[in-house]
């Protein structure tokens, strides 16, 4: 599918997919979204402790990049895991120049590892984030009571309805620990309903910019 990097409204960049008019992150702001929904309702939870995070759609890497820059002043150890089926070219993470957008430049050498370690492998990125960044697709996920936090960061269910699923959230239920929370930008009461039909008691909470609502469940 065609695809093009553009600028979002906080000025930082994600990749357009022309044929979908789909993005990896809000047009409203890739990064203002991201720190909303993963960090700002989902991370915040934790400080002190070890915590293992899931996360449905590595991408741009994104996520994990603000993930570990947030991980030392919470004083937490942080096991990743991003599963990905289609990883971003070497080419497209460059142009998206997230370290210089996040004034990361002291970090840029473990930006460059999250990007380059194999797949499919544990590797320790500094000594307190690890990473495992697995290929496959999200409906291989077999994990059983492995994480204690999931960013469900799939594309929107208008082109990929079958990732927002009863099926689906019923691997993301299994795979969180008793207590465990799932935090997604979606807020649609299909979406809801699929998670609370699994077992999940979900919130809906107020949204990033550009969006009302945005949904966190838990076990
Ligand atoms: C919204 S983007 C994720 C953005 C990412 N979290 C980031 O920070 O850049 C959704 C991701 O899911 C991946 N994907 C789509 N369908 C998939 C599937 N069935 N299994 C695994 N990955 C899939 C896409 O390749 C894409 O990278």
């Amino acid at each position: 599918m065609e695809r093009e990097i553009i600028t979002t409204a906080d000025g930082s960049k994600t990749i357009h997919i022309k044929d979908w008019d789909e993005q990896y992150h809000s047009k409203h702001g890739a990064v203002q979204e991201a720190y909303h929904v993963f960090i700002k309702k989902g991370l915040d939870l934790y400080k002190n402790q070890e915590l293992r995070i899931l996360e449905i759609g590595f991408g741009t890497g994104l996520n994990a990049f603000i993930t570990l820059l947030e991980t030392e002043a919470r004083k937490l150890t942080i096991s990743y895991t991003g599963v990905e089926a289609y990883p971003v070219s070497k080419e497209e993470i460059l142009e998206l120049d997230y370290v210089k957008k996040l004034e990361a430049t002291a970090h840029s050498g473990e930006f460059e590892l999250l990007h380059s370690v194999p797949w499919n492998e544990e590797v320790e990125i500094n000594n307190c984030f690890s990473l495992k960044k697995e290929k496959k697709f999200f409906d291989q996920i077999e994990n059983i009571e492995d994480f204690d936090l999931i960013y469900f960061d799939a594309f929107g269910a208008r082109v990929q309805p079958e990732l927002w699923t009863v099926q689906i959230f019923d691997k993301m239920y299994k795979s969180l620990k008793q207590g465990g929370v799932l935090v997604t930008y979606s807020a649609k009461g299909s979406v809801r309903r699929a998670m609370q039909e699994v077992g999940f008691t979900v919130e809906r909470l107020p949204g990033p910019p550009g969006k009302r609502e945005m949904l966190r469940a838990r076990k």
